[in-house]
């Protein structure tokens, strides 16, 4: 298949008209969105949605996020909203909030991986409200990569995961926000987070009091969100994070990174921009100052892809606060390391 690239820069949008009229009839078209770039079907059409599972590596039991560009493309999707979930549509959308609701049985079983909800958000893009008003129906979407590697923050990614397998890639400039969307499960009384994202904690409980998350509880044994238990956004190098006091930190690095390079293994930090000079041998990369979180969370999947394409054999992260987006933050570069955390204070 030949992928078709265009680019889109708003207000001028007639260049949609032939992806939309596609995405409609069942092909496969990658857009942008204020979170990550996304691979769109027809939410409705099983065929098109299945498309989506092979073209990525996906397995199936993983659901997909379903995007509207209007409440009223919610009658077909959801049963009931009930008035806490209709508060935080009203504060939040569009925007990079997920959330998970019992699903009217107009939307076919692969969609939701057979689960009896759905995944629904509105996103902030100027590009992406206008693709699916154009299509005319909600767009299921997950994140444009192939299964396993980090989330597309530019056309640019997406091309090279995906070239030849889909049929459109509309190229709308690098995602604002770097990092998915918060996914949250409002099924049951009480919000739970299964994943942290744009809308953080604290905005959520300011609109509805106490949210049920992994800061609130033990660990989850079994995890209600399927896309959670597999390993994500990972780069083929090795990821170790490294958190504690930024002297112990720089000073622990630095010896590894000497004795790497001793053993000839490319290794390098991604550090607040404020510390990359502490680092020998520029081994020391910008993810963005520590005192504007929003800048690492925009610049962390593209960094895990250059260290890639560098060949880079081991990615020293330095932590951040779990405040804000930086439990976001460190939610994803913990999934990418696998668990290889060294916390500096405990040494
Ligand atoms: O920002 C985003 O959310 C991006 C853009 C494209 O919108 N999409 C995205 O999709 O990150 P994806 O498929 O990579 O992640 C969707 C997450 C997965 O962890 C999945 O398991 C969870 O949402 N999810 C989807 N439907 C669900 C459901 N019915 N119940 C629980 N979790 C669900
Ligand atoms: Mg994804």
């Amino acid at each position: 298949m030949i992928t078709k690239y265009i680019i889109i820069k708003p207000p001028h949008f007639s260049d949609l008209n032939e992806a939309a009229k596609a995405l409609s009839e069942g092909e496969l078209v990658a857009f942008p969105t204020e979170t990550v770039y996304g691979l769109g079907a027809n939410a409705y059409h099983e065929k098109a949605v299945r498309s989506i599972f092979d073209a990525k590596g996906r397995p199936a039991d993983n659901p997909l996020i379903v995007h509207i560009a209007e409440i009223a493309m919610l009658n077909n999707l959801v049963s009931e909203i009930k008035p806490h979930v209709r508060k935080l549509m009203d504060t939040f959308w569009p925007g990079p909030l997920t959330l998970v609701l019992k699903k009217s049985s107009r939307v076919p079983m692969v969609t939701t991986a057979g689960l009896d909800t759905v995944a629904v958000r509105m996103p902030n893009h100027p590009v992406a409200l206008e693709l699916i008003r154009r299509s005319g129906v909600a767009i299921a979407a997950p994140s444009a990569n192939r299964s396993g590697k980090p989330s597309p923050t530019l056309a640019q990614h997406v091309l090279e995961d995906l070239n030849g397998r889909i049929a459109w890639i509309i190229d709308g400039g690098p995602c604002e926000i770097g990092l998915e969307s918060t996914v949250l499960d409002v099924t049951e009384e009480t919000p739970v987070l299964l994943r942290p994202g744009g809308i953080t904690l604290e905005m959520l409980e300011q609109v509805v009091g106490k949210v049920i998350s992994d800061k609130s509880m033990n660990r989850m044994s079994r995890p209600k969100s399927p896309g959670l238990k597999y390993k994500h956004y990972a780069p083929k190098g090795e990821v170790i994070v490294v958190s504690g006091r930024a002297s112990k930190v720089c000073q622990w690095v630095n010896e590894q990174l000497l004795d790497n390079e001793k053993k000839s293994i490319k290794s390098v930090i991604l550090t607040a921009s404020e510390h990359v000079q502490n680092y020998g041998n520029g081994a020391g990369k910008s993810y963005g100052s520590c005192k504007k979180p929003e800048e690492i969370a925009a610049n962390i999947f593209r960094l895990f892809r250059e260290c890639d394409e560098q060949g880079i054999e081991k990615i020293y992260v330095e932590a951040v606060p779990k405040e804000g987006i930086g439990y976001a933050i460190m939610n994803r570069i913990e999934k990418a390391a696998g668990g290889k955390i060294v916390d500096m204070e405990e040494k």
